[in-house]
């Protein structure tokens, strides 16, 4: 008896091994068309003069989007839509324009979100933070009632940040409501939308997040090993949402999962 509960406790590490590896090896969904020079895509994509908008470009997602979209010079013109003012320094940031809405009457903010060509939402908080009223508020009325803003407002190609395993008929609430979201935006019709689902986000965050940091230092050892199968650094993750929009895509909805968001992430790193 104890030799049989004995072998089966060695073979659980081998076990977990097997499933880490068969997550960093499984196939990747399929991609969108992988272009040899990035710096191409991107000259072609600045002749359009396409315009942007950023929802929650003071979080970790958000932020390093902008960094990225200011750095690239991508869009003709890039709005951020916060509750709050961000205060730029950097003469990188001097044109982008800053509208200051309230979320509770986003109704009266309609013509922030005008005239913007494709739209990032980063916006989200934690039950944890707000309590299981205002996460739902957040993920998911603050994010849906934007999109349709948008929607009216011209905006043509939708990037919605949600999550690994969201799933609309999940028991889990954070998950519920993130594949609950993720259905209700595609059912808006967008020209392109594209859902990002990362796993745990790395980044160096300020705020204290217990749970979210034991799962990073737990993850760290993890990732070192198996770097796509449960988390993705914050860096990747936004060159992926550029890469992609700076491609053409004949997918009106795209749904990318960790793994791909690592490759598409990686595009500068393994061009040439
Ligand atoms: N953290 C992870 O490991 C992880 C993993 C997978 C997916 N995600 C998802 O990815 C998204 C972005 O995550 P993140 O960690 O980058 O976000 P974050 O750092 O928490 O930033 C969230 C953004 O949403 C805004 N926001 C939060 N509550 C708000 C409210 N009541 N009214 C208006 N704006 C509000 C914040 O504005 P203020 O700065 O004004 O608060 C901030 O700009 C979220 O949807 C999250 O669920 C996160």
């Amino acid at each position: 008896m104890w030799g049989f509960w004995g072998a089966a406790a060695g073979s659980l590490p081998l076990l977990i091994a097997g499933i880490l590896f068969h997550l960093e090896h499984s196939p990747t969904v399929e991609l969108p068309r992988m272009a040899k020079d990035i710096q191409a895509q991107d000259e072609a994509f600045r002749s359009m003069n396409r315009t942007c908008f950023i929802l929650g470009a003071t979080g970790e997602t958000g932020k390093e989007l902008l960094k990225e979209i200011v750095g690239r010079r991508l869009f003709s013109k890039v709005t951020v839509i916060g509750r709050r003012k961000l205060p730029f320094q950097d003469e990188t940031y001097e044109d982008v324009v800053q509208e200051v809405v309230d979320f509770e009457k986003l109704e009266d903010h309609a013509a922030a979100f005008q005239g913007h060509d494709v739209g990032f939402c980063c916006l989200g908080t934690t039950k944890a933070k707000s309590g299981e009223a205002g996460f739902i508020r957040v993920d998911h009325d603050y994010v849906l009632k934007s999109a349709q803003l948008a929607k009216a407002g011209g905006c043509k190609h939708f990037n919605l940040e949600s999550t690994k395993g969201a799933d609309k008929r999940s028991s889990f609430l954070y998950l519920r409501v993130k594949g609950e979201v993720e259905a209700e935006v595609e059912e808006l019709d967008f020209e392109r939308y594209s859902i990002f689902r990362p796993a745990v986000l790395l980044c160096d965050r300020q705020e204290s997040r217990p749970a979210e940091w034991i799962a990073r230092k737990m993850l760290a050892p993890v990732s070192y090993v198996f770097p796509t199968a449960f988390s993705v650094p914050v860096s990747t993750l936004v060159k992926a949402m550029l890469n992609n929009a700076v491609f053409q895509s004949d997918k009106k909805t795209e749904l990318l999962e960790n793994k791909a968001i690592h490759s598409l992430g990686k595009l500068q790193e393994t061009k040439g």
